[in-house]
Formats: C-alpha cells, sequence, structure tokens
C-alpha cells in the first residue's frame, strides 16, 4: 500500500492538464470530481472508491475511515469528495435515531421497541448521562439487545 503524500492541488493541475482524462472516464461530471479521482484511488483502484452506494452520513464515515487508513488531504477536498458521492452514488436514506436526543416515542417506533423498553432507555439516559456506544445502550436494563443489533446501522450516538 502506498501512502504517498500529494500536493492538495495536484487535482486541479489534473484537471487544466487533462491528463487523467481516460482514467476517471468512469466518474460522471459535477464539483468534486477531480478531488475523488486524484484522492480516492491512490491506494486501490478507482472502482473500489465507488463500490458502494450509501447516503452522506454512509460516505461520511467511509471517507473518515480512509483518513484513518492515511489518506491525506486538506478537509476542504474531503468534504467536495463526500458531497460527490453522495450525490453520485446515492443510497436510501435511512432515518437515523440520535440516541442521546430521542424521545421515548422515537425510540419505540424507531427501534420496534417495547414502550417499557423505550422508558427503560430514557430512564438510564438520565441517570447514567448520555449512551456513547452500543455497548452502553445495551446494558439498560431489560433491553431487546437482537433489536438493537439489527438496527445499529440507524443508531447516532
Ligand atoms: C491511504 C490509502 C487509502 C486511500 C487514499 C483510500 N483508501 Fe479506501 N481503502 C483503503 C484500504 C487499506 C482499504 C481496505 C480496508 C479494509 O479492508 O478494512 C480500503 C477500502 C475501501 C473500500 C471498501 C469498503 C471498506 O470500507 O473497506 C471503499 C468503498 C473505499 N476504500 C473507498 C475509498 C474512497 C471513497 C476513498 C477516497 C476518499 C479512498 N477509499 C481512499 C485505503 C485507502
Amino acid at each position: 500500500m502506498r501512502m504517498t503524500k500529494r500536493f492538495p492541488s495536484l487535482a486541479v493541475w489534473m484537471a487544466a492538464t487533462g491528463l487523467a482524462t481516460c482514467a476517471w472516464a468512469q466518474l460522471p461530471e459535477g464539483p468534486g470530481r477531480a478531488e475523488t479521482q486524484a484522492i480516492c484511488s491512490q491506494c486501490h483502484e478507482l472502482a473500489r472508491s465507488i463500490s458502494l452506494r450509501q447516503d452522506k452520513a454512509g460516505w461520511q464515515s467511509t471517507v473518515d475511515k480512509m483518513v484513518t487508513l492515511g489518506a491525506k488531504a486538506s478537509d476542504q477536498d474531503l468534504q467536495l469528495v463526500v458531497d460527490y458521492l453522495a450525490k453520485n452514488y446515492p443510497g436510501e436514506e435511512i432515518p437515523r435515531i440520535n440516541v442521546n436526543e430521542a424521545r421515548a416515542i422515537d425510540l419505540e417506533s424507531g427501534l420496534t421497541l417495547l414502550r417499557s423498553q423505550a422508558r427503560a432507555i430514557i430512564a438510564y439516559r438520565d441517570k447514567n448521562g448520555p449512551f456513547k456506544s452500543i455497548q452502553d445502550l445495551e446494558k439498560v436494563p431489560g433491553i431487546d439487545v437482537a433489536k438493537i443489533e439489527a438496527k445499529k446501522d440507524r443508531l447516532i450516538f
């Protein structure tokens, strides 16, 4: 795996010279295309980068993961990449549930929990402070762990 640090202006230079024309023929036109091409083809094929269909929160987390794996770019360029990917490779928008802000009714319907379980989550949160992870949430007495696990993609902490 190469982790070469590139200049942020690389994408602009490539766009100006037209050098990468054939390599990015597969990417649709639009703002952020040059940055996506430059940043997301450094370690693996560009095709792998665009192999997912997901909503903006999903793309944000993929791009964050690539940064932890060593992708280097300015915050501004990364934002352009996230916006570009979310626009061109969208997924179904799944409703997210903020576990630390949701009301009992939202927890009940969003996670298909019993009313008593939704109330237990709120009571636990009031007593112990915000949940930090799904493991925290699963400590709530009487909670249906299987239902929480099944909807874990929807949870925001
Ligand atoms: C510094 C190297 C590096 C860069 C730059 C990079 N990736 Fe990755 N990418 C990886 C590695 C390593 C994996 C394999 C991770 C694994 O298997 O857990 C990967 C895997 C992926 C996958 C497969 C699914 C997954 O989550 O493992 C996707 C999608 C992806 N990258 C998208 C992108 C996008 C979009 C960009 C541009 C923002 C990008 N990558 C830039 C290193 C990189």
